[in-house]
């Protein structure tokens, strides 16, 4: 199967153009091949884009929305295909593919109901007979680049919220799971979503993603990805002046108090670090555990993590999928080396899987690590996959501090049975989302979504909080008292 482009709703030819395989993580197997799209296609893609908003923004929210609903029901109807294909490319296990869907279907529904509210805000105006407003205005069309971890949920987080409040999108999906693109653009297609206001181009990042970045008629940018590419999206957007939210890396703790329920704070911690095989930009992969009770903590984790089954995500007795392709088990293998180096005490994992069944896929043994401090490199930077660090601490302040000492802010939790601990530590950890007993994973699509200093950049995907990156906020002033009365003036 070719992968092509979905522009102006219909499906590109496939052409005489570069095409690049999709392969399934789990065993190596060719799944599909997908256009490596130029910027010509960009530009076919704006330009229909361009056209279909004119037309897409004057239609009533509400009626934008009943696609929504729309897209939402034959997502649910085609939930189990579509978190089969999830498990396929990406290599999630399936129940978790069925929990990514839900997601989506849940920001589809959400966003729908946003298409009757949508609220701006009435208030009075200083002068007499004059009255004040402001409302969510189109911004035009977007431009989403979406990672391969979450692809198809996040790319709900960003395309809903756009198409509810009046723009029109290019989406460029990561290389490595097209397909779920490939399946929402027919969902869109099959919704009856107008020609031109979504449209899918596959491609790389520095073809695609720049051509996008430094189309004129592009006017906000939204990208989930590594910090890295994230700083050269804003850095490029910034120079063609645009509006550009960006969902980076995390490097996101677990905070085990004395007073917790250590076999509840294992459980978390077991789900949070491993699951998705650590590939979330939520995952935990530093656990910050009191003194007191270390040894019993590291003890039950250990005992734990030998009933993890690792292999092929669609086996439903399988807890643990491969991570995405060689080049990440590579990396993730070299942190392994590197933590040793650094005087860290391996005390299981650590090691790429190609026995038996293994063979062909990329998996990597979940990984535990103690005896870690605070400004060790595989306590400092986003590995990306099954591996967590343990690092030990004194007190609640000093767990503080090291929860807050990298440069990244996204997720961060506690589990402590003392509600002052609790309520302090909501109020000093320095991330975008906090958990009080449960682990650094599970966000809800109805409440903000993202992080503080190299985690973003001040916008949230998810909840009302996304509106603003879609929306333009216009003022408007009626004045109905048939003269001229100046603002700051005739106001006595
Ligand atoms: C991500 O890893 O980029 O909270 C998204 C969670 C999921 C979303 C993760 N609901 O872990």
């Amino acid at each position: 199967m070719k992968l092509t482009n979905f522009i102006d709703g219909n499906w590109q030819e496939v052409g005489e153009v570069d095409y690049t395989a999709v392969v399934n993580p789990a065993n190596g197997q060719h799944l599909a091949e997908v256009r490596m799209s130029t910027k010509n296609d960009v530009d076919q893609a704006v330009a229909a884009a361009v056209k279909a908003q004119k037309k897409w923004a004057l239609v009533p929210a509400p009626k934008r929305a009943d696609y929504l609903y729309e897209i939402g029901r034959l997502m649910k109807e085609k939930k189990e295909h579509l978190a089969q294909v999830l498990t396929k490319e990406m290599g999630k296990v399936i129940e978790e593919g069925r929990g990514e869907v839900q997601e989506g279907i849940d920001m589809a529904f959400y966003m729908a109901g946003e298409g009757r509210r949508l609220f701006g805000e009435t208030t009075p105006s200083e002068l007499a007979d004059k009255f004040a407003m402001s409302v969510r205005a189109p911004i035009g069309v977007v431009g989403l680049i979406t990672p391969w971890n979450f692809p198809v949920a996040i790319a709900t987080w960003k395309s809903f919220p756009a198409i509810v409040a009046g723009n029109t999108f290019i989406w460029k999906p990561a290389t490595e799971t097209p397909m779920m693109a490939y399946e929402m653009a027919k969902i869109f297609q099959e919704a009856g979503l107008p020609a031109g206001v979504a449209n899918v181009v596959f491609g790389s990042g520095s073809e695609v993603g720049t051509a996008m970045i430094e189309h004129p008629d592009v006017k906000v940018i939204s990208f989930t990805g590594s910090t890295e590419t994230g700083r050269k999206v804003a850095e490029l957007g910034g120079r063609h002046l645009k509006k550009v939210s960006l969902e980076m890396g995390g490097k996101n703790a677990v905070i085990v108090m004395d007073d917790a329920d250590l076999s509840l704070a294992v459980e978390g911690i077991l789900w949070s670090a491993f699951g998705t095989a650590g590939q979330r930009c939520t995952a935990c992969s530093r656990v910050i555990v009191h003194k007191d009770v270390k040894k019993e903590l590291e003890n039950l984790l250990l005992t734990q993590m030998e009933q993890l089954t690792i292999g092929d995500g669609l086996d439903e007795s399988v807890k643990i999928g491969p991570v995405i392709n060689k080049n990440a088990l590579e990396k993730i293998h070299s942190y392994t080396k590197i933590g040793q180096d650094e005087g860290a005490k391996l005390l299981v994992g650590g090691e790429i899987l190609e026995e038996g069944k293994l063979a062909g896929g990329n998996y990597y043994a979940p990984t535990l690590f103690t005896d870690v401090t605070p400004k060790m490199r595989i306590a400092q930077e986003e590995i990306f996959g099954p591996v967590v660090s343990l690092i030990e601490v004194g007190s609640l302040e000093e767990a503080i501090e090291v929860n807050n000492g990298v440069k990244f802010g996204l997720s961060s939790s506690i589990f402590s049975r003392d509600v002052n601990k609790i309520f302090r530590a909501q109020r000093d950890l320095d991330t975008g989302i906090v958990y009080v007993n449960a682990g650094t994973t599970g966000a809800e699509i109805h409440l903000p979504f993202g992080g503080t200093k190299g985690t973003g950049n001040g916008h949230r995907d998810s909840g009302v909080a996304a509106l603003d990156v879609y929306t333009e906020w216009k003022s408007i002033y009626v004045d109905f008292s048939g003269k001229l009365q100046r603002a700051q003036i005739d106001t006595e």
